[in-house]
């Protein structure tokens, strides 16, 4: 079998981190029910994203963080927190900072890290891991170190590096960024092959359909829904090259189809 260099790129949010855990810190810091504070989280991420692809849309950028606090006032608004003070918005912020992750995710990386230490390389090929995220490398950084997915876990010195679409000035799902992550991982698509793992359907399509050579995508399906993105389809995009239950199955599997 010829060698094989593999990269696999995780996206950080939804994927590696679980945002649920904001909407506890949100119906305490506001005082309001559960079910409050579930509705008022899950339309936060909602437009972060939109804004996030408004931007894009008008070839404009601020950084991921400045959208995501933008959003976050946008959705209290909705819900009638029309003037929050700036310590509940600084602690409702520092939620994004501090996600635990999916103890999938965990598993996964754990798996990852022990197939790296022994590496492909007896097999004349390389193994490779970035997250790859909208998020500020900063960020992105102190946010693994908070999760323990970078540090004194078994998992330490896991990641080859972090990928930020911030140097390309837009966000997933612009072609611009697949490019990026492809340029920055160097791997030309003729010698290896970059695995997106995400549980973003628009991020899986937007990787399948950017047109970059070598760029596979795993969608992981927490929710066992089935791939029922539809956006693929009318755009004659493939589906994605595999769907899973979880990261840690992501990377078996991966690690299998180059074994
Ligand atoms: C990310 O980490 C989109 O949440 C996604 O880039």
């Amino acid at each position: 079998m010829a060698p094989r260099n593999i990269v696999l790129a995780f996206d950080l949010y939804g994927t590696l981190l679980s945002t649920s855990s904001i909407s506890t810190t949100l119906s305490s810091s506001l005082s309001v029910p559960s079910e409050k504070g579930d509705a008022i989280a899950s339309r936060w991420r909602i437009l972060q994203l939109e804004y996030s692809w408004r931007m894009t849309c008008m070839g404009k950028y601020v950084s991921f963080r400045d959208l995501t606090r933008a959003s976050l006032l946008h959705s209290l608004s909705e819900e009638g927190v029309l003037s929050p003070s700036d310590e509940t918005v600084d602690r409702l912020m520092g939620c994004y900072d501090g996600l635990p992750a999916f103890p999938d995710a965990t598993k996964g990386l754990q798996v990852l890290a022990a197939e790296k230490a022994k590496s492909l390389g007896h097999r004349g090929g390389s193994l490779k891991a970035v997250v790859f995220s909208n998020g500020v490398e900063t960020t992105v950084r102190d946010a693994l170190v908070k999760a323990d997915l970078e540090g004194s876990s078994g998992t330490g010195k896991l990641f080859d590096g972090v990928v930020s679409a911030q140097p390309t000035e837009a966000f997933k799902p612009s072609s611009k960024v697949y490019q990026h992550l492809v340029d920055s991982v160097g791997s030309s698509g003729k010698d290896g092959e970059v695995w997106l793992v995400s549980s973003n359907p628009f991020d899986v399509t937007g990787a399948l359909g950017c047109g970059v050579p070598g760029l596979k995508a795993v969608w992981v399906d927490r929710a066992g829904t089935g791939w029922i993105d539809k956006l693929g389809s009318v755009i004659g995009v493939e589906k994605p090259t595999l769907v899973v239950g979880g990261v840690d199955e992501a990377v078996k599997q991966i690690l299998d189809d180059n074994s």
